[in-house]
């Protein structure tokens, strides 16, 4: 492993909860927080402490929680902003304010109606003001990928005479390409005359699918430090995805000066957990956490596999926390092996009570399957540890009416705010009927985008996970549900977004001016 480290900054909880509809609860932050704090993540982006009530709280609720990672709160150059976020870290073992600006011309112009040396002195006056509540403080200067480098390499070099420890150039609207971006860290770092004072990183977005390419040609350039998310998400086509640049890095060692200190088996757990909260299932395709990221369909591969496995696989699945899909523990098995087996999974169960949601589930679901496999006690921990005791829907029972020729019918039963309430409707299909009976009780649905189901395991008694997309005024939620009947899924998805969209969101986004 090379001495010369590379850092991970994780802002999954900020930057990849600004992806429309991913939107996580304080618990359901600490749970992903303490998970990349087990995985060895350097700095945990916990949130935009300014942004509402509820982001403030995650982010002090991780701050408080974790213990060897620095937790971090993001700031806009404003004092209001920085009070807030240093508020929000003071409990940390280590903490971080970051703190930006834009410096491209369209950004200072049409949204800030600053000029650029207006900019400089408030990123001056910003990272002063945040070292007043810690000494580790990062500057990003927003849109730098479309800014001049004159002026960036002005600011940044005020910025590190400021006290800003870290420098962050992000590439906010993914539009650099990695030759170009690579070359533009290597001109700061040797133009900027005291960029030894300071730890160079870069935040690349994915609008052109060059995320981790422009990182990795970043990191070939002298950054030190990369800013990524768990699964790649983030605003819009999301940030550089965190399993990619750590295992590129890992992978080609002959190539990069520089490591991390992740420990990469916590990368398919972890990426299993973003996945179960926000509701944002990952494709099979996807790189590292894709179901078929290691899989090896055709006959020539398995041939070259199973006689030598470097032939067709450069990383190792287990080395990413892919189990070995290892049937697990039977219907008798108990409840300390099922908790011992999570924990080899990287779930870690906190209570007696947690523990016994989850094996209760794993008992019915033990009655219903013969064969149990890590991905379903997967599906069933995470869904037991999503599930909130005071959701305001929730799946008492429902049956369906469906034969040929005949239209299908059902009728559901839910509690609305712990009441029980009945409905009952035809439709085109069994999981249409469900629906319908729903809609027939709840109000303010929304609209249906998106409705997928996929199965868990293998084999017509698998679990089938069904994800929904609802729209409601702009607004966007994600639903998951699993169960080895996908009417049942399907209803338990539904609701589950229903009850996204019941929580009202009242919070400022980091690149609205805020002034
Ligand atoms: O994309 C971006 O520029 C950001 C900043 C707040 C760092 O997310
Ligand atoms: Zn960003």
């Amino acid at each position: 492993m090379s001495d010369d480290r590379l850092i991970i900054f994780d802002t999954t909880l900020r930057d990849g909860e600004q992806s429309p509809g991913a939107s996580m609860t304080r618990d359901e932050k600490v749970r992903i927080a303490k998970l990349l704090e087990q995985m060895n993540v350097d700095i945990i982006e916990a949130g935009f402490p300014i942004a509402s009530v509820g982001d403030f709280e995650s982010v002090k609720a991780v701050a408080t929680a974790v213990k060897t990672s620095t937790v971090c709160g993001l700031a806009r150059a404003l004092d209001k902003d920085i009070d807030r976020a240093g508020e929000a870290i003071k409990s940390a073992e280590s903490g971080r304010i970051h703190t930006f600006i834009a410096t491209s011309p369209i950004h200072m112009k049409a949204k800030l109606r600053m000029e650029p040396d207006q900019v400089l002195e408030q990123a001056v006056h910003a990272v002063k003001r945040a070292r007043q509540y810690t000494d580790d403080v990062e500057f990003s200067a927003e849109d730098a990928g479309r800014s001049e480098l004159d002026f960036l390499c002005r600011v940044v070099e005020a910025a590190i005479d400021a006290g800003a420890s870290t420098i962050n150039i992000p590439d906010t609207v993914g539009y650099n390409i990695p030759h170009q971006f690579g070359e533009t860290i290597r001109q700061i770092i040797e133009r900027v005359p005291n960029s030894d004072k300071a730890i160079f990183s870069v935040h690349c977005h994915n609008d052109l699918g060059l995320a981790v390419g422009n990182s990795l040609a970043a990191v070939l350039n002298g950054a030190r430090q990369v800013e990524c998310t768990i699964n790649g998400l983030g605003e819009r086509a999301g940030n550089a995805s965190l399993e990619e640049v750590v295992m590129a890095v890992r992978t080609r060692q002959d190539v990069f000066s520089c490591d991390t200190n992740i420990d990469t088996r916590i990368i398919v757990p972890a990426s299993n957990l973003v996945s179960a909260v926000t509701g944002f299932p990952v494709q099979p395709n996807k790189a590292i956490v894709g179901k078929n990221a290691f899989a090896h369909e055709s006959g020539i591969h398995q041939d070259g596999i199973l006689k030598s496995r470097e032939t067709y696989e450069i990383m190792r699945a287990q080395d990413v926390g892919w189990s070995d899909n290892k049937l697990i523990l039977g219907k008798h098995s108990g409840r300390s092996a099922v908790k011992a087996r999570l924990v080899e999974l990287g779930i870690e169960i906190e209570s007696e009570s947690a523990l016994n949601t989850i094996f209760d589930r794993y008992k019915a679901l033990a009655d219903l399957k013969h064969e149990i496999y890590d991905e379903d006690l997967i599906v069933v921990a995470n869904e037991s540890l999503s599930t909130s005791s005071n959701v305001k829907y929730e799946l008492i029972s429902s049956w369906v009416c469906s034969e040929t020729g005949e239209t299908p019918h059902a009728k559901v039963v839910i509690t609305i705010d712990g009441e029980e309430v009945t409905g009952e409707a035809d439709g085109g299909g069994s999981v249409d009927a469900v629906y319908s009976a729903i809609k027939s009780i709840v109000t303010d649905v929304g609209v249906l985008e998106l409705y997928s189901v996929n199965n868990v395991t293998s084999g017509t008694d698998s679990q089938g996970e069904v994800n929904v997309r609802l729209e409601k005024d702009g607004r966007l939620v994600y639903g998951t549900g699993a169960d080895t009947d996908i009417v049942i899924a399907s209803a338990k998805a539904y609701l589950d977004a229903l009850n996204k969209l019941s929580i009202t969101l009242d919070r400022e986004h980091p690149q609205h001016t805020g002034v």
